[in-house]
């Protein structure tokens, strides 16, 4: 299974991903720039991505933590989504998503 992330420069990345992992996991496994920093408990939204519009009406629907969690996310969009929310499996395979920016 692969899914396929854009950076906060634009740069696209191939990732290798593993059944029953987090999203939000799988991309920090790589090293890839997303700070993630309550480590997934739907605590931060420093995990925040946006969903490409292909896949947005094929993932899981939030659940009301994730939703009010990304109300403090901060340039939020109707495909945005907290992605330690996004469990990985089959369904979510060729997934594409782009890290948001965060204020430093
Ligand atoms: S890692 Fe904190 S909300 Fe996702």
């Amino acid at each position: 299974m692969k899914i396929y992330v854009t950076d906060q420069k634009g740069e696209n990345h191939e990732l290798e991903a593993v059944e029953g992992w987090r999203v939000m996991e799988i991309i920090r496994e790589y090293g890839l720039p997303i700070k993630a920093e309550c480590g997934g408990a739907c605590a931060c939204a420093t995990c925040h991505v946006y969903v490409d519009e292909d896949w947005v009406d094929k993932i899981p629907s939030m659940r009301d933590d994730e939703e009010e969690m990304l109300d403090e996310a901060f340039d939020v969009q109707d495909n945005s989504r907290l992605s330690c929310q996004l469990i990985m499996d089959e369904s979510l395979d060729g997934l594409k998503v782009t890290l948001a920016v965060y204020p430093d």
